[in-house]
């Protein structure tokens, strides 16, 4: 990790004012952000970088955060489209789920965050299995992720799953320099049981984690927490003990004016996945309504065999557009709201607020270039829109994650893409076989 001068290009800070320098610099002293201003800003005094980046002709602006997702599911992807999601998850997803080992996960997670990489994701929020495959393949990689081993409250050995999980959790937690960061996973509320619910969110206050669930994604779901349990599923997550715990709660698709006021009271994280939701028919979140209510509502694309790609940039596009033909309001999510849902709603979502998710000096150097000399890309008026409406995430040029170079000139650093394509390749047809 050497110490870095990023300058010449037009840098988006995603700052709580909003502020774009263009041309702007930006330093990096080890993992952290150090300075952001104008070009010909004054940098602190006898600082030196090792190395000068040319960000001529770049966009600059925080990683972007994938705040839902279940990464290692890239080795299903291709696998069972254009199914109801009952034959999907039944027929498909969870046949091959059972047939899942630690190395399996270990190559689809790291075909994941390759591909993650290459789209200008620096962290993600992970549910699934065998969580120390995937700590050790976000360890190694480079990238920082919220890792939440899946719970299902209704498996005959739900017990003895929550305490692995909160080793897991312990063990993990601030690992790999504070990059890994972990959370419980109790999957959803028709999965976990009101007792196993409370279970996990007693352990998760108790050992100081977040929570990560599914909640209220289909009609099928509402109705089935509604028959149980008299309530909706947001009620029914809501009417535990949610005291001291932060909550990312992905999809929230069927909420009733209620719900919405439940979220906000609770300061739940909700996590908006447009292109899982579209794909598997869920229907669409009343994001607009969220994000009034002052929910700080940030993006995930979901596992990607319900996507079927992990590309933020194309989420954040979907949510600027899909909402304006949705509600008929073409004022509804502008670009520069989806790219704080993109980054710094997103760090939130991750627990992250005060570590990354927006270009400002203390926080962690996690951020992107975007070549913007693309036919595609000009003329050069609003950079915003730009970004949202015009670049292709293959437009990503350089990532850094944690003041390191994990990805330039479009090209890998720390990881091996050739191999990795390889064995995940190998992996997924010995789960067909
Ligand atoms: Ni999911």
């Amino acid at each position: 990790m050497s110490d870095l001068l990023i300058t010449g290009g037009t840098v988006i800070t995603v700052d709580e004012e909003g502020q774009i320098f263009d041309p702007g610099v930006i330093a990096v002293r080890g993992d952290e952000i150090l300075y952001v201003g104008p070009a010909g800003g004054e940098l602190p005094p006898y600082w030196k970088p090792q190395r000068v980046i040319n960000a001529e002709n770049k966009l600059v602006l925080p990683g972007l955060v994938n705040s839902h997702t279940h990464a290692a599911m890239v080795l299903f992807r291709g696998n069972g489209d254009d199914l109801s999601l009952q034959e999907w998850l039944e027929n498909k997803i969870w046949p091959l789920e059972n047939k899942l080992s630690a190395e399996a996960v270990y190559w689809g997670t790291l075909l994941a965050i390759a591909e993650m990489f290459l789209s200008g994701i620096t962290a993600f929020a992970d549910m699934y299995f065998f969580p120390d495959a995937i700590a050790r393949a976000v360890a190694e990689s480079g990238i920082r992720a919220a890792i939440a081993p899946g719970l299902l409250g209704i498996s005959p050995d739900s017990a003895t799953r929550l305490r692995e999980a909160i080793s897991f959790c312990q063990e993990w937690n601030g690992a790999a320099g504070g990059r890994v960061t972990t959370m419980l996973g109790p999957h959803a509320p028709y999965t976990c049981p009101p007792e196993y619910l409370a279970q996990s969110l007693a352990a998760a206050r108790d050992i100081e984690v977040g929570i990560h669930i599914h909640l209220a994604e289909t009609e099928t779901e509402i109705r089935g927490i509604k028959d149980q349990y008299g309530v909706s599923p947001v009620a029914y997550l809501c009417r535990q003990d949610l005291s001291n715990v932060h909550i990312l709660a992905a999809h929230c698709v069927h909420l009733e004016d209620a719900d919405i006021d439940l979220l906000s009271q609770n300061n739940i994280n909700v996590v908006h996945n447009p292109g899982s939701n579209l794909k598997l028919a869920s229907g669409i979140a009343p994001v607009p309504r969220l994000l009034t209510a002052g929910i700080p509502v940030a993006l995930g694309t979901d596992g990607a065999a319900s996507n079927n790609n992990l590309d933020i940039l194309e989420e954040a596009r979907l949510v600027a557009l899909i909402h304006k033909g949705y509600t008929g309001q073409p004022t509804v999510i502008p670009a520069e709201e989806a790219l704080k849902m993109a980054t710094a709603n997103g760090a939130a979502a991750l627990g992250l607020k005060r570590k990354c998710g927006r270009l400002k000096a203390g926080m962690k150097a996690d951020l992107i270039l975007i070549d913007r000399q693309q036919p595609h890309l000009y003329p050069r008026f609003n950079p915003l829109s730009a970004l949202i409406y015009s670049a292709r995430s293959s437009d990503v040029d350089t990532v850094i994650v944690n003041g390191e170079i994990v990805v330039e000139r479009g090209e890998l650093c720390t990881l091996d893409g050739e191999k990795i394509m390889h064995m995940a390749e190998r992996q997924a047809r010995k789960l067909l076989q």
